[in-house]
């Protein structure tokens, strides 16, 4: 996973990630539309094309500057208005207010020491009635044993989650094909979660 340049190129053209789609199926219901997402570590853009093209704003965020790259050249350039693309890791990354924090995938590579400090700064920035959606990695994932790495148990999640009804909580656990080049055992979380 560190050839990030060589999984922004695998991962092009995929849709948008489930949770991030039941969020804003959410709002729709609500009758809400065209509000402020923040999509953190978007990558090459998979979740901040839907968004855009659903009519939302975008501050997508990323520490790897060939994102970026990928995901200009994607928008319409009657959407790149909406769009703000902020090159920054997880540790200063600044969280504006507003209605939904998409973070799909994002998390577990948050250094353990800072990831306090950065959900409470999602917790802080997304307005009562808005969501969280993305994913929390648990302990039996591949990766919980690289170094660096935010894995979470359930009550890690639950606990998290205090301040927000939980709207969609699915677990995962399963293996890649034994053809793949690393395959790896997933177990993960996926949220989507609105705040009280
Ligand atoms: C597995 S990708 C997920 C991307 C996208 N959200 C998706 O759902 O496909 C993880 C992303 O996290 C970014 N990332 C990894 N470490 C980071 C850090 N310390 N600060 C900010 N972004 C980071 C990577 O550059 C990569 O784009």
């Amino acid at each position: 996973m560190e050839d990030w340049p060589g999984y922004f190129e695998s991962v092009l053209g995929k849709g948008a990630r489930e949770t991030l789609l039941a969020a804003l199926d959410s709002f729709a219901k609500e009758g809400f539309a065209e509000g402020l997402s923040v999509d953190i570590a978007a990558r090459e853009g998979r979740d901040t094309l839907e968004l855009l093209r659903q009519g939302w704003r975008v501050v997508a965020t990323d520490n790897h500057p060939d994102a970026f790259s990928f995901l200009w050249s994607r928008v319409p350039e009657a959407l790149k208005p909406r769009l703000t693309a902020v090159e920054v890791d997880f540790v200063e990354m600044q969280v504006p207010d507003c209605d939904l924090v998409n973070a799909s995938f994002a998390l577990p590579f948050c250094k353990p020491e800072v990831f306090p400090e950065l959900w409470d700064r999602i917790v802080a920035a997304i307005r009562p009635g808005g969501r969280f959606s993305g994913q929390f990695f648990w302990d039996r994932d591949s990766w919980a044993s690289l170094p660096g790495r935010t894995h979470h148990s359930r009550e890690d999640v639950l606990s998290l989650l205090d301040g927000f009804e939980i709207e969609v909580m699915n677990e995962e656990e399963r293996d890649d094909p034994p053809e793949l080049r690393s395959p790896k055992h997933w177990q993960l979380f996926h949220v989507v979660a609105k705040k009280r």
